[in-house]
């Protein structure tokens, strides 16, 4: 999704905000553009469609002097994705540039009361009528820059992450947010600010993250300085953020998803480590420990994620109701929020996301919040958005996740889910002794498992060669796996296009059975859990219509393998912890189906990592 960079100090700018721009691809865009102040105060504004590289083949021989500039990349809500919608927007006189994320809700209404008062507009989008909003406000006033910002974001309904510069002033940026993720890196003299501090890391650890409604006034010479929409001083609060720069980069793997499939050994150690006590299997989550009145006293538990996260909260679900014996619900962030559902002052909220920034999630929690309900967050990206809005929570400590299929902060969250449900479970009861042993052994041993499971890796690459040619897939799991299911699923979705479903496998026999035939392979999640031999009887009606099985089960199956077409083994762990093992598989199928069908792995067309925008 759209993402910002900003500079202000005494290195070159342009190339900096380019190498943020390249760090910031990830996100998925489909534009790009720099608007730079000369040191004589002259303003160039250069921007095209396409990746960051056509951006720099068109600033080759451009005046790209400067040390202060804002940097863009765009991902297209308003208007189609071409040179003209890109970011930077020059306001009407050409004297303000401004790049924007997010979504001016009221815009319309706005461009109307400026057409009347002369304006023009050369682009579809939102954004630029802010960056005239603002011109018009400091001409018709004769304000002062930042004040025209203040007042003009009053009239704003909507989400934003903006930044500002104007002709003639080499010195100053403005910066302002509201929703969507905006943060200020402090060097020795210099300021840069990004929508993801990921991508700025290599230039300093301080941070400050501006806080909802409010403008930051990044000046050379100056200290920092913030001030809200209602004219208050705002507090500089400066964070460390500790991240090196490898995790950033590939590493020798062809694609950030496969380096991120193959690092889940170290992410799962990560996620569990001082957190299970490797003698006695003690778990503990500060979190869920620091609020225990709150979990054990809950009259339910509502999780709200969006796409893979909510796949991770169902089965967040499945394990709180089982060991702890509380009610969950678990909800689409984007649905949940716009219900007007019935939340109580004893109801739980668990928000899950990985980037901590996505903008239904963070909606949700305000809006649980308001409610008065307790919200935990289980959030990857550390000092995010939604990790702050909450009022605990427990990091998955991952890392940062790159590709935008999720592939580490899955299996991660799952972890710190099995994790809360033995804090909570031990506590309330409700987990025997035996099981709490189980399953926190089996936690223990997941990153050895996890070694295990990568060792498929060959067999599925060349069991993808085979697939690639499908149109459609369906994925079948019971209990734990259904999620699981659905999660592989959307991975094959997400990279290759192919078009997939999930089911839960007794379901199928009431619609997707109808699917069936030699040009349609199912992927069937059949390890030796509770409900094994209902499993395997859904496989026998594929087969007997003709279906392709691929089948993911336990080591040593001697069952499926006699009915499935294809088997894929991963090693045994407690059923609850089943859907970490088997996620990585799926993981691989989707990976390599889409390398073999070309696809652009890391970035699939349309998607975003992270949904800034509703
Ligand atoms: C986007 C990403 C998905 C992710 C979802 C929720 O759609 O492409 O990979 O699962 O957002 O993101 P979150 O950061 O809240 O987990």
């Amino acid at each position: 999704m759209c993402g910002i960079v900003g500079y202000l100090g005494s290195r070159d700018a342009a190339s900096l905000l380019l190498k943020g721009l390249h760090r910031l691809e990830y996100r998925g865009y489909d534009s790009a553009g720099i608007a730079l102040v000369s040191p004589a105060g002259k303003l160039n504004v250069y921007k095209c469609c396409g990746k960051v590289s056509n951006l720099e083949e068109f600033l080759d021989g451009k005046d790209i002097s400067g040390t202060t500039g804002i940097a863009h990349t765009r991902w297209a809500t308003h208007g189609v994705p071409d040179n003209t919608n890109a970011h930077p927007h020059l306001s009407q006189s050409g004297r303000l540039a401004l790049v924007h994320n997010g979504i001016i809700e009221n815009y319309r209404i706005l461009k109307d009361a400026l057409t009347e008062s002369g304006f023009s507009f050369k682009s579809d989008t939102d954004s630029e009528v802010l960056v005239n909003l603002i011109e018009y406000i400091r001409d018709s006033s004769g304000c002062d820059l930042t004040e025209a910002v203040r007042l003009a974001l009053r009239k704003v309904i909507g989400a934003y992450a903006i930044a500002l510069v104007e002709t003639g002033n080499p010195d100053r940026i403005i910066a302002a947010r509201k929703s969507s993720p905006l943060v200020i890196g402090l060097g020795k003299d210099e300021y840069f600010l990004c929508s993801d501090a990921a991508s700025i890391i290599e230039y300093t650890n301080d941070f400050v993250y501006v806080n909802d409604e409010e403008i930051a006034i990044l000046e050379r010479g100056k200290q920092l300085r913030t001030v809200t929409l209602d004219n208050e001083e705002g507090h500089i609060d400066i964070r460390k953020l500790e991240l090196s720069i490898s995790q950033l980069e590939k590493g020798g793997y062809p694609h950030f998803m496969l380096k991120e499939i193959h690092e889940q050994p170290r992410t799962i150690n990560d996620c569990i480590r001082g957190r299970i006590n490797q003698a006695t299997g003690e778990v503990s989550l500060t979190g869920v420990l620091d609020n225990m009145d709150r979990f054990l006293n809950a009259r339910r538990i509502i999780f709200v994620a969006c796409g893979t996260s909510w796949h991770a909260s169902l089965i967040g679900g499945y394990l709180i109701e089982s060991l702890c014996r509380i009610p969950v619900d678990v909800e689409y962030a984007s649905e949940f929020r716009y219900r007007n559902p019935v939340i109580y002052k004893d109801d739980i909220v668990v928000a899950v996301s990985q980037s901590g920034e996505t903008a239904d999630t963070l909606a949700a929690v305000s809006l649980a919040c308001k409610a008065g309900a307790f919200v935990f967050g289980i959030c990857n990206a550390v000092g995010s958005s939604i990790a702050r809005a909450t009022d605990s929570g427990a990091y998955i400590h991952v890392g940062p996740e790159i590709g935008v299929a999720s592939t580490k902060a899955f299996t991660g969250q799952v972890t710190v889910m099995a994790m809360m449900a033995l804090v909570i479970g031990r506590r309330k009861g409700t987990v025997s002794n035996e099981d709490y042993d189980i399953i926190s052994r089996g936690l223990l041993e997941l990153p050895e498992k996890m070694k295990e499971v990568l060792k498929v890796s060959e067999r599925i690459a060349d069991l993808a060669k085979i697939f690639t040619y499908a149109h459609n897939f369906i994925y079948l799991g019971r209990g734990y796996n259904y999620p699981t299911a659905l999660e592989g699923a959307l991975k094959l979705k997400e990279i290759s296009y192919i078009h997939a479903e999930g089911y839960p496998a007794a379901e199928m026999k009431h619609g997707a059975i109808a699917l069936i035939d030699a040009e349609m392979p199912t992927v069937v999640i059949a390890t030796r859990d509770h409900t094994y031999d209902k499993t395997v009887s859904n496989i026998e009606e594929i087969r007997s219509r003709g279906g392709r099985i691929i089948a993911i089960v336990e080591q040593g199956d001697d069952k499926v393998s006699r009915i499935a077409d294809h088997c894929i083994e991963v090693p045994p762990v407690p059923e609850c912890l089943s859907p970490i093992i088997v996620s990585v598989p799926l993981q691989l199928l989707a990976y390599y189906i889409a390398v073999y069908k070309g696809r652009d792995v890391d970035q699939p067309r349309n998607l975003a990592k992270s949904v800034t925008v509703e």
